[in-house]
């Protein structure tokens, strides 16, 4: 059962969590958002700024909540693809210079299998190979698992991911940044049939659609132009009392065909591929709507679920330090001179424990 220290600062989240095989003895995240939310997004020089200012308390909170001494591990971890470089940095050289100076084993991880790895925070997965729906502010993608790096794509989204989606029809609507969250708790009491929006497909060039892939792009105009006319039938009554546009039901409908695209989707998927369990894994997994709608459609279809804890959806350490653990455990760490990537496929996460570093 490996012990690690796991480091996580690829985006705008600064984290530093102690793991024992899959139980959390400490985890600590200490969130940017407000910072970039006076900017609408992430700013990379910003979040590297503050990364290297977090990190090293981070450390030395979870070394003293979980009682584990640096010198007591058996390894340590840092992201190292994908993400902003700049940011990746900060936990890779922190982590490097932690291996070498307590000569202990480095491990590099995917930021995507250490949140394929979030939902073993949780409940035991049942046996066997199973589908997982990985939505983040970067991805969505519908993944084929077999086991730590045996990872078989089946479908994405051809244009912005589930997150994005929500953080620029927040940013349409006012409502900040990130925009999951902020479009969640506006949406809690509205009417989620108020508003028929479309449910993007892709087109296949010999015909048809891609069944398992997703398109996001053409909601977000929907709503732009749903917007808009709403926005005209107030304008054309200048002297009527100004009415405030229903901002409840406009996001709560919007919540719904994002949750009932992905959870259709996903279900045929599994169904088809002979898949028996459905996994719901990123940032997109803390909504609410989307819990409940794939809980029910799993269980109306004979399916089995997992849908990680809420906790570990978004960017934590402890994620990647179950990732990193599992690696261990396997015989498996990183060149102490390999680097970070901005961008790195799933499927060739193996390539962190090459003998030659690949960047
Ligand atoms: O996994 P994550 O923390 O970072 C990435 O790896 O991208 O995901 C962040 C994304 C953002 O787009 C944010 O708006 C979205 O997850 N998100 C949510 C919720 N909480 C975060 N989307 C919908 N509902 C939420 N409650
Ligand atoms: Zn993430």
């Amino acid at each position: 059962m490996p012990t690690v220290l796991a480091l996580e600062t690829s985006c705008d989240e600064s984290a530093a969590a102690i793991v024992r095989d899959q139980t959390v003895l400490a985890s600590a995240v200490a969130s940017q958002v407000e910072e970039h939310a006076r900017w609408g997004g992430v700013v990379p020089e910003i979040a590297s700024r503050r990364h290297v200012e977090a990190l090293p308390q981070l450390i030395e909170q979870v070394c003293r909540q979980s009682g584990v001494a640096l010198a007591e591990l058996d390894g340590i971890a840092a992201t190292a693809a994908p993400g902003l470089v700049g940011a990746l940095l900060v936990a890779s050289v922190t982590g490097r210079t932690l291996a070498r100076l307590h000569a202990k084993p480095f491990v590099a991880v995917h930021h995507l299998e250490g949140h394929l790895c979030s939902v073993q925070l949780g409940e035991p997965l049942p046996p066997g190979p199973y589908l997982v729906l990985l939505v983040s502010g970067g991805h969505t993608e519908l993944l084929r698992v077999d086991g730590p790096g045996r990872y078989q794509r089946l479908g994405r989204s051809h244009d912005d991911a589930a997150g994005e989606a929500f953080d620029k029809v927040a940013r349409l609507l006012g409502l900040g940044y990130p925009g999951g969250p902020a479009i969640e708790a506006a949406g809690r009491d509205g009417d989620a049939n108020r508003f028929a929006l479309p449910k993007g497909r892709v087109s296949r060039p010999e015909g048809g659609y891609y069944p398992y892939d997703f398109s996001f792009s053409g909601l977000k105009t929907a709503m732009l132009r749903q917007v808009r006319a709403l926005e005209g039938v107030r304008d054309a009554a200048p002297d009527a009392a100004p009415e405030p546009l229903p901002l409840a039901d406009l996001v709560a409908s919007f919540e719904q065909v994002v949750a009932e695209v992905l959870v259709e989707r996903s279900c045929r998927c599994a169904r088809e591929q002979g898949l028996a369990t459905l996994v719901l894994v990123g940032g997109v997994a803390a909504n609410r709507r989307l819990r409940a709608l794939l809980e029910a459609r799993c269980q109306r279809d004979g399916l089995a679920w997992r849908v990680a804890p809420l906790a570990y959806c978004t960017d934590n350490a402890a994620m990647i330090g179950v990732a990193a653990a599992q690696r261990l455990a396997g015989g498996q760490s990183s060149c102490l001179d390999l680097g970070v990537a901005a961008r790195l496929p799933l499927e060739q996460a193996d390539r962190l424990y090459e003998r030659q570093p690949c960047f």
